[in-house]
C-alpha cells in the first residue's frame, strides 16, 4: 500500500531555522496550516512556531486546538456564521475587500475580545509588484481578487483596522521579499506611517529552508524594518518552509508495458489524486528506485530522498534516455494525463518495484481526494528515534463516506 512518511527529524530541522529567523529577525513566525496540517505531526512544530495562520474557520478550528499560540486569519471573503465562531479564538482577522470590512466593521470592532485588544484587523493590500514565475501562484497576476488595489486603498487607515497584510511570494529568496517591500512602501508608504498600524504581516511564499536562502539577508532586513516601524509588530507566515524536505511518497509498480511508442510504468497512486500540483504547477518530483540495502548499495555523498528507511538503498532516477530504461511514470486513474513525468531507471523495472517520490509534505498531503477512488496512501512518521509510525491508514469507508 502506497504510504507517505514524514521525518520528524527533518521537520525539527526546519522548525529550529525558523525559530533562529524569529528570534534574530525580532518577528513572529507563523505556520500557514494550508501546507502542511498533519495533526499528529504538529506537536513537533509547536514548541518552534509563534502560532498559525489559518485560511478559514476549519484551519483556525485545527490551529486554535492543536498548535495554540497566535492565531491569525485571512480569507477572500467570510461568512457572518464563520466570523462568530472565529471572533471567538483569532488574534488577527484580515480581509480581503473594502466591502467585507465595511460590512462586519462594526460587530468586529465592538466583539468584548476586539475591546480588550486580544482580537485585531486588518487589510490584505495587493502590492501589485510580481517577483513569481508561475501564475497560477501569482496574487499580483493582472486581474488578481487577492489584497485590496491601492489605487482604492484610502489615505489613511479605515477606523478599526489596525493591520496591513501582504502575500506575493512564491518559493522565493530573500530579495523578493526586499524588492517587494520597496515597491509596497512607494505605494503605500503613508499607511504604513499610520498612527494606527500595530501589525504588518508579510505573508508566506518565503522559502527560508530551501538550500541557498540568504538568511542573513532577510535578518537585516527584519531588523531595519522594526527599526524604521516602531511599534508595530512584525508576522511572517510560510507554509512550505516548515515542511518542505520533511516527506516523501512511496508507491508500488503495479504494471510495466509498451504502448504508443512508450515503455509505461504504472503506480498504485495517482498524480491527479495524491501529488495534483505536479500536474497544477506543473513540476517534475524526483524520483528514486528503492531496493534492499546490498554489497553495491549507493555510498553517501549521491542524492537521496528526504526521508530514508533503514536497510534500503535509493538510486534516483534520471531524465528520459539517459539510461536504456527509460519509462513514462504514470497514476492509476483514468486521468490521460495522469501521468508523474517519463524518468530513466539502472535498471528495468518489474512489478512490485518501490518507488519513492520526493519531497511530498508540503502542499500534498493537504490536497489529496479519492478521485477514481484511488486507494488513498496512509500516513506514517518516521520518529527521531528511527521508529515508522502509522499515523492514518485510509479505507473504503473514508472513500465513501466523503461522498455523500
Ligand atoms: C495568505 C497566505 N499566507 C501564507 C501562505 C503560505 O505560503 P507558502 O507555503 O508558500 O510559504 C499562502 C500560500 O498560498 C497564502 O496564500
Amino acid at each position: 500500500m502506497a504510504e507517505f512518511i514524514i521525518s520528524q527529524e527533518a521537520l525539527r530541522r526546519n522548525a529550529e531555522l525558523l525559530q533562529r529567523v524569529a528570534c534574530a529577525g525580532g518577528v513572529h513566525v507563523l505556520l500557514a496550516l494550508k501546507a502542511f496540517a498533519t495533526t499528529r505531526c504538529l506537536s513537533v512544530l509547536r514548541p518552534y512556531a509563534a502560532g498559525c495562520c489559518a485560511s478559514g474557520l476549519y484551519e483556525a478550528l485545527l490551529g486554535a486546538r492543536e498548535m495554540g499560540g497566535h492565531l491569525a486569519v485571512y480569507s477572500p471573503a467570510y461568512e457572518t456564521e464563520d466570523l462568530v465562531q472565529l471572533e471567538g479564538i483569532a488574534n488577527h482577522i484580515d480581509f480581503n475587500s473594502l466591502e467585507q470590512w465595511e460590512r462586519f466593521a462594526e460587530r468586529c470592532v465592538s466583539h468584548p475580545r476586539a475591546q480588550k485588544g486580544e482580537m485585531q484587523f486588518g487589510l490584505r493590500v495587493n502590492p501589485a509588484f510580481s517577483t513569481g514565475r508561475t501564475p497560477l501562484y501569482d496574487p499580483c497576476r493582472p486581474g488578481s481578487r487577492l489584497g485590496i488595489d491601492m489605487a482604492l486603498l484610502p489615505g489613511k487607515l479605515p477606523s478599526g483596522i489596525s493591520g496591513l497584510h501582504i502575500h506575493t511570494l512564491c518559493e522565493q529568496g530573500a530579495q523578493d521579499l526586499i524588492d517587494t517591500f520597496r515597491a509596497f512602501e512607494e505605494k503605500c508608504g503613508i499607511l504604513l506611517q499610520d498612527p494606527s498600524l500595530r501589525y504588518l504581516n508579510l505573508g508566506g511564499g518565503h522559502w527560508i529552508t530551501q538550500e541557498g536562502y540568504e538568511v542573513e539577508k532577510l535578518i537585516e532586513f527584519l531588523r531595519r524594518l522594526r527599526r524604521r516601524y516602531r511599534g508595530v509588530e512584525i508576522y511572517l507566515e510560510p507554509g512550505e518552509a516548515w515542511s518542505i524536505h520533511t516527506g516523501v511518497l512511496r508507491a508500488k509498480v503495479l504494471d510495466v508495458f509498451e504502448s504508443m511508442g512508450f515503455r509505461h510504468a504504472i503506480l498504485d497512486i495517482s498524480a491527479s489524486a495524491h501529488t495534483p500540483d505536479v500536474l497544477e504547477m506543473p513540476y517534475r518530483p524526483d524520483v528514486f528506485l528503492t531496493e534492499k540495502a546490498g554489497e553495491n548499495s549507493p555510498f553517501s555523498g549521491v542524492p537521496q530522498p528526504a526521508v530514508c528507511l533503514p536497510g534500503e538503498s535509493y538510486y534516483r532516477a534520471g531524465q528520459a534516455g539517459e539510461t536504456d530504461f527509460t519509462y513514462r511514470v504514470g497514476g492509476v486513474s483514468c486521468l490521460a494525463g495522469d501521468v508523474f513525468g517519463n524518468y530513466s531507471f539502472r535498471r528495468e523495472l518489474v512489478v512490485g518495484d518501490i518507488l519513492t517520490l520526493d519531497d511530498m509534505a508540503h502542499y500534498t498531503i493537504v490536497k489529496t481526494t479519492h478521485f477514481n477512488g484511488v486507494k488513498h496512501p496512509g500516513i506514517s512518521l518516521l520518529t527521531s528515534n528511527g521508529r515508522l509510525t502509522s499515523l492514518r491508514c485510509f479505507g473504503f469507508e473514508d472513500f465513501q463516506n466523503r461522498l455523500g
